[in-house]
């Protein structure tokens, strides 16, 4: 523990917290290898499907939403918590609001976890995708984050710079609207310890479930990691934001937009018809502040670019926005309602969250982390420079491996499902398609391998970070500045 909480120095008020940074900071890449490791675990399962072993708590069913828990929000959100305590802190040059409040957000947090990865492979869930943990765990989820709430804000409220850069909007939205859709779809009535159910029912429990699921996305996945992009971005670049106008139209846009586009999760559904096209009409408005964004990341590189050359860790920040255009475009175009028709249930979903999950939150994460971790720990790199390098080929081999092969996988499927002999009849049966899929998942498969691959070189990669060098404290500048 001494590695990671530094000397207990009798000026501590006088420096910035990083206990609690270095915390999350190493447990991102710790839950960043487990995660992907149940995922791969189930890419395996889904190309030999007697890898369940026929034990029920190694089936498909129970590790899928163990994969994606543990990916969204034991990865993604240790890496959210590290970055927004370490960005608030910087930019307004104030300690962490709350003394033990922020440690108790990390404890309370891994609690989550460890909850989660003993629940679900017994079985145990609500059965809401990306909101599975019962109502025991989702209190204390809704404490944690209120919590998270009161430090995040507490530190704005006390800041020593009177402006507050664009990084902390983009955090601030991430928290406040992560508290709202996590107490509205977690409404439910408890029966047991273990077992509640939903206080919404039918459509309607479809369309709040949906309107969570979709924010999920847009706040959870995509406005933190739009923080991360806002500072990690120009501070590795050495250049300022490229607009700063830009970004500010960005983010209300976002904002505002992301809220009505839930409902194109389910087209052809019992929802209303004009639910679902006010979800396809709000997806491809969405296209707009997206790519704003998204240029606007890319372009703080003019003047600059040549340091990708060389720069491992600019190459996964800059990745990670091609990607984030990449699934940004796509996403408009799979909630047209008739590319819907043929995209939906098949792998093209899976190829599109891929795209957005490994390559923008993925990628985005990595980078905030390899930029970060020498500096919690005192050091001028990390200790393997160019297993940074390596692991960013290898990444980039793994993601281009497994969306390319669900795309074609879905697209295969979605025109093998709808084709029609002359005579009205079905021209493949369903095993057709998936016995026709199988190379396709063996090659997912390889990708996962190549991607996890490049998780356990960071993991190895900080771990002689971590033990080569010394928590650090960093004094906060005596003389408040002015912005
Ligand atoms: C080694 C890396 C990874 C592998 C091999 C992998 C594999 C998989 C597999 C096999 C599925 C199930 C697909 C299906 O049901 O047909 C899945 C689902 C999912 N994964 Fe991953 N995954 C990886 C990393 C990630 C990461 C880093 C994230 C997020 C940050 C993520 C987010 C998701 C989500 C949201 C789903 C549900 C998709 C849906 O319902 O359409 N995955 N993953
Ligand atoms: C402009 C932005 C985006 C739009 C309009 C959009 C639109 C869509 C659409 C239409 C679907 C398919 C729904 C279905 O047929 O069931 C979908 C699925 C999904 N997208 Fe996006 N997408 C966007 C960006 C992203 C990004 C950046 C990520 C990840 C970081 C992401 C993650 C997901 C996930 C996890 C699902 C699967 C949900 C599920 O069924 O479990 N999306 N998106």
């Amino acid at each position: 523990m001494a590695a990671f909480a530094g000397a207990q120095a009798a000026d501590q008020a006088q420096s910035y917290d990083y206990t609690v940074v270095r915390q999350f900071a190493f447990m991102t890449v710790v839950w960043g290898v487990v995660g992907m490791l149940v995922g791969v675990f189930i890419a395996a399962q889904l190309a030999w499907p007697a890898l369940n072993f026929d034990i029920p708590w190694l089936t498909y069913s129970r590790l899928r939403p163990l994969h994606t828990n543990a990916v969204i929000f034991a990865f993604g959100g240790s890496a959210l918590f590290a970055t927004s305590y370490y960005v608030v802190q910087r930019t307004t040059h104030t300690r962490l609001y709350g003394g033990p409040l922020a440690a108790f957000t990390f404890w309370g947090w891994q609690l989550v976890i460890v909850l989660a990865a003993i629940t679900l492979p017994l079985g145990i869930t609500s059965g809401k995708e990306y909101a599975e943990l019962e109502w025991p765990i989702d209190l204390l989820i809704a404490v944690v984050w209120v919590c998270y709430a009161v430090v995040f804000f507490g530190t704005l409220a006390k800041r020593r710079i009177e402006h507050i850069y664009v990084a902390n909007w983009f955090f601030g939205a991430f928290i406040l609207t992560v508290a709202i859709l996590h107490i509205v779809n977690s409404m439910a009535l408890p029966a047991s310890l273990t077992k509640s159910y939903s206080a919404y029912a039918g459509a309607q429990d479809a369309m709040i479930q949906w309107w969570y699921g979709h924010n999920a996305v847009g706040f959870f996945l995509t406005a933190g990691f739009l923080g991360m992009m806002y500072y990690f971005v120009p501070k590795q670049a050495g250049r300022p934001v490229y607009s700063y106008r830009l970004s500010i139209v960005h983010f209300w846009a976002l904002i505002f937009t992301y809220m009505w586009a839930g409902p194109h999760h389910l087209h052809y559904t019992a929802l209303p018809d004009w639910t679902q096209s006010l979800g396809m009409v709000f997806s491809l408005i969405l296209l707009a502040p997206s790519w704003g964004g998204m240029i606007n990341g890319i372009m703080t590189l003019s003047g600059a670019w040549y340091k990708l050359r060389n720069d491992a860790v600019l190459k996964f920040l800059v990745v990670s926005l091609s990607f984030y255009g990449m699934s940004t475009f796509e996403g408009p175009m799979m909630s047209i309602k008739t590319v819907n028709a043929l995209s939906h249930y098949t792998d093209w979903t899976v190829g599109h969250v891929h795209s957005g999950a490994l390559g923008w939150v993925g990628f985005i994460s990595i980078g905030s982390i390899y930029y970060l971790l020498p500096r919690l720990f005192g050091r001028e790199q990390m200790a393997r420079p160019q297993w940074v390098e390596l692991h960013f080929w290898v990444a980039t081999i793994g993601i281009v491996l497994y969306i390319a092969a669900m795309w074609i996988a879905g697209v295969m499927q979605g025109l093998m499902w709808r084709a029609t002999n002359p005579d009205g009849t079905l021209t493949y049966a369903f095993i057709e398609s998936i016995k026709a899929t199988y190379p396709y998942y063996v090659v997912r498969f390889l990708g996962g391998v190549l991607y996890l691959g490049g998780m356990l070189l960071m993991l190895v990669n900080c771990v002689m970070t971590v033990t080569q060098g010394r928590a650090v404290q960093a004094p906060i500048p005596a003389l408040p500045a002015h912005a």
